[in-house]
């Protein structure tokens, strides 16, 4: 770090430390002492913005993301950061305070991830979730041990210093949610244990603005923890809550005003949320020099295609070119059978259609995608986090290959719950902004076996027919997708007097926060029960109908 531009953090931003406290410094040159790293200077924020940020430094909890989306329903900007990020990466995002997550790991074995030193040099509240509290102790001169009893699930956090900041308004004694094998043996110098569970007996601990958590605040089943986390972000960090979706929309329209100038932009719609809303904050943004492609793969659900024409071209004036490509896509998807080799030829399908039709445009300089944070956040952490490959997910809308374009992304750092209120508060209609997400290679991976007309057509009269007694019984919202699957058995069934050998259809109807984890739901069995009468009675082919009980993992939630 170049040291000749390095700033020492104004005194009037530090902790003061207190009688009985120990100097942060000190703290400082413990913690670097045991990560073995070198000083660092602060280098001066490079753009210092008036939002307010949180940084979650993340140690690979399955929860950190949920931090993340917990401090920004506070109405205050976070980002999740993995734990090696370099200071030149956060100091133009101007944090007002850390949140170290939790992690499988433990500190004490040597290879254990730590958090880098400027956390500390920052002078800015720190707030150690689990492991990030075992980093903390660790790092600070404390000492972590295996617990005795491991402690997972729900324990009853008792209040022993009920004027903490963090505890403002809430209750003497609450459930918490506790997930963790090692526990806190000898807190740091200066801290101070001010909550206790029956098996832990420093549940949070303190020192100034360092704060450490033993149980998760961030998850449902810790139900005043989103009120300990907005104590931290306003009570302990300052913060306003400034960060709302209308101001979020403002900057972000001057933002691509600016990166576009007077240059055209191509975007691929796809009826789905992502793109809908993509398409229409890039049209609110510079009009005209939008062009939206709209290839019809013939693998779309029932009226989607008109409908998304309709909302696009009709109500919101936009350019679209629209392909109906439906015949290319089902001789390419001839004969295939194997679910990776038909989300391959869609995906190089697609590509091959956007490229002709945008080359048609004439030149053109930017794409604008529908990329979301939490795919950011994966493919960030691929390098330290462990992912298997379990199914190539082709966005349709995806960067061709060989095309030179300029990325724009503007819910780049959005989760699905805020694009949805973004598609809001830009008008377009709740019926494409509450979709439930819905695959890129549409219904051909929910036709098991080969893809033809005569399967699509059964299957999407089914799907509609679910669709709508799912809608009619106000669960649509609820769910985080529902579906027809047309499976290649066939049964015997009799129907009147006649024996009929015909398809088994499977209805999927699940509950989800990000789709990585999924629960099948629990729908009435009267809305059930009219799915399948209504779809063997109303659709030819089709004379048994199951309902799908399995959860993901061991499952997908698709079946292909
Ligand atoms: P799975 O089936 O893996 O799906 O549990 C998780 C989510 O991803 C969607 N999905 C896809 N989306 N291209 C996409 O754009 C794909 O190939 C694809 N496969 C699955 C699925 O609908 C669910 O929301």
């Amino acid at each position: 770090m170049d040291k000749s531009k390095s700033k020492q953090i104004p005194n009037e931003s530090r902790r003061v430390a207190t009688s009985g406290d120990i100097e942060v410094s000190t703290y400082l040159e413990i913690a670097k002492e045991i990560s073995g790293e070198q000083p660092i200077a602060l280098k001066e924020a490079i753009s210092p913005t008036e939002r307010e940020t949180i940084i979650v430094i993340d140690f690979g909890s399955q929860y950190s993301m949920l931090i993340a989306r917990r401090i920004r329903e506070c109405q205050v900007y976070c980002e999740l950061l993995p734990h090696d990020t370099p200071w030149e990466k956060i100091a133009p995002l101007n944090p007002k305070g850390f949140i170290l997550s939790g992690g499988p790991a433990s500190v004490y074995q040597p290879d254990a991830p730590l958090a880098p030193t400027y956390i500390y040099e920052s002078h800015l509240p720190i707030l150690g979730i689990c492991y990030g509290m075992q980093v903390l102790t660790h790092q600070l001169g404390g000492q972590v041990a295996p617990g005795t009893k491991q402690e997972y699930g729900h324990a009853i956090l008792h209040l022993s210093d009920v004027d903490s900041p963090l505890f403002a308004d809430l209750p003497s004694s609450s459930p918490v949610w506790m997930s963790h094998g090692d526990k806190i043996e000898q807190m740091p110098s200066g801290f101070q244990a001010l909550a206790y569970t029956e098996n832990s007996p420093v549940a949070v601990m303190a020192n100034e603005g360092i704060f450490g958590l033993q149980f998760h605040p961030e998850v449902a089943h810790t139900p005043e923890g989103k009120t300990i986390l907005k104590n931290f972000a306003y009570r302990v960090c300052g913060c306003q809550g400034n960060w709302t979706i209308g101001n979020f929309i403002n900057d972000s329209l001057d933002k691509i005003r600016e990166q576009v100038g007077k240059d055209k932009v191509v975007c691929a719609l796809s009826g789905g949320v992502d793109s809908a809303v993509v398409a229409t904050f890039i049209h609110r943004a510079i009009g005209d020099q939008l062009t939206c492609i709209f290839v019809n793969h013939g693998l779309l659900r029932r009226e989607e295609v008109e409908r998304t024409f309709n909302t696009f071209h009709l109500n919101l004036g936009m350019n679209i070119i629209y392909v109906d490509a439906s015949e290319r896509f089902l001789n390419q998807l001839k004969g295939v059978t194997d679910p990776e080799m038909k989300r391959k030829v869609v995906g190089e399908e697609f590509i091959k259609i956007f490229e002709e039709e945008a080359n048609k445009i004439g030149k053109v300089d930017f794409l604008a995608q529908g990329t979301l944070y939490p795919d950011v956040i994966e493919s960030a952490s691929s390098g330290s986090r462990a992912s298997a490959k379990i199914k190539t997910h082709h966005n349709v809308g995806g960067l061709p290959a060989k095309m030179t374009l300029n990325l724009i992304e503007p819910l780049r750092y959005l989760f699905k719950d805020e694009v949805r209120q973004v598609g809001l508060e830009l008008g377009l209609p709740e019926e494409m902004v509450w979709r439930q997400p819905f695959p890129g290679p549409g219904l051909a991976i929910r036709i098991i076996g080969e893809v033809t007309k005569e399967k699509l057509e059964i299957l999407r009269s089914a799907d509609w027919i679910a669709m709508n007694e799912i809608k009619k019984a106000n669960l649509y919202r609820q769910l985080w997708q529902s579906f027809a699957i047309l499976t290649d058995v066939k049964s015997v069934g009799v129907m009147g007097d006649y024996r009929t050998y015909s398809y088994l259809v499977a209805i999927r109807a699940v509950t989800s926060d990000d789709a990585m984890t999924a629960d099948w739901s629990r729908l009435p069995y009267n809305v059930l029960a009219r799915i399948s009468s209504r779809i063997v009675n109303e659709v030819p082919g089709v004379n048994r109908v199951v309902y799908d009980i399995t959860s993901k993992p061991p499952s997908t939630i698709e079946w292909e």
